[in-house]
């Protein structure tokens, strides 16, 4: 499928998880993008990425669709896809040129090789398949295209096999460690270009929840759980948030990428 604005049609297959960010109290905290860093981050990783005006961009897992908004404002010919048809509904107050899709990450409905850059924020970690839909990521850019990824950052991996069992399931007990997150992109064919510790805006972001709810177990709580249980796991999880560049390889290569052996990362952290 193009650039066209496609009807929701579908009500996709879509687990519980999405629903959390579909709460008016989660988005009156996020505000406009509902995640942290907003779009002073979605700005920070389109300059490192440098692109040219009316590259094609997909914006995955892009609930309101704040950040497409701000892809076409910043020239680029820009996609939102979302399996949320709620969230969908709610870019009434966008322009209407502006292309969205109602789809889940892990199965794009798109061409190969369609896109020159595609955003994933705060979603990868959402997906039931994070492989494969990192393998339908790769599928859709063109070689040499660009991943602009931030997500959810596990600053003590021990502490995930806790948060997994929660019965909460959301992005911050789906954190990843920085080591599988590298080693799930150079499985599906990415090399990492850039990477930054940003849990400074997850911080400021849980200071705002707990101004809103009086206390993280509060918000929890308001999520539907045991908010102490929660509240202990996710700690023991030093959660942090992280943004990452990557660069479709242009052959995907068994064992050592000897194409792109000298490739730089640049590297503002060590998270
Ligand atoms: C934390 S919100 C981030 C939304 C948006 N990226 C932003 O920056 O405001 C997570 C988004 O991922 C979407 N999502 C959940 N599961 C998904 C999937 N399998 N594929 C694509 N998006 C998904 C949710 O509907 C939600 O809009």
């Amino acid at each position: 499928m193009a650039f066209s604005d496609e009807p929701i049609s579908c009500e996709a297959a879509m687990s519980d998880i999405c629903r959390v960010y579909e709460l008016e109290g989660v988005q009156r905290v996020t505000g406009e993008t509902i995640r942290p860093g907003g779009l002073a981050l979605t700005q920070r990783a389109l300059a490192l990425a440098d692109l040219p005006a009316g590259a094609r961009a997909l914006d995955v897992g892009c609930g309101a669709g704040a950040t497409v908004a701000y892809l076409a404002e910043s020239g680029l010919r820009a996609v939102g896809l979302d399996p949320s048809a709620k969230l969908l509904r709610q870019r009434d107050n966008l322009s209407p040129q502006l292309a969205f899709s109602q789809g889940r990450g892990e199965n794009l409905p798109f061409a190969a090789g369609q896109f020159d850059a595609l955003s994933a924020e705060c979603c990868l970690s959402l997906m039931d398949d994070v492989a494969g839909a990192l393998a339908e990521f790769a599928r859709v850019l063109r070689p040499g295209g660009t991943l602009l990824l931030s997500d959810m950052l596990a600053g003590n991996p021990a502490g995930l096999t806790a948060a997994r069992r929660l019965p909460l399931s959301c992005c911050v007990t789906r954190a990843f460690s920085r080591a599988q997150i590298a080693s799930l992109l150079a499985d599906a064919g990415f090399a990492i270009t850039f990477w930054e510790d940003n849990s400074e805006a997850l911080k400021q972001l849980t200071v705002q929840i707990i101004w809103e709810y009086g206390s993280l177990a509060n918000f929890w709580r308001c999520s539907g759980e045991d908010g102490a249980e929660v509240g202990t796991a996710v700690a023991a999880l030093k959660p942090g948030y992280f943004l990452l560049l990557g660069r479709k390889r242009d052959t995907k290569l068994h064992g050592e990428d000897t194409e792109h052996a000298g490739t730089a990362i640049r590297n503002t952290s060590s998270a």
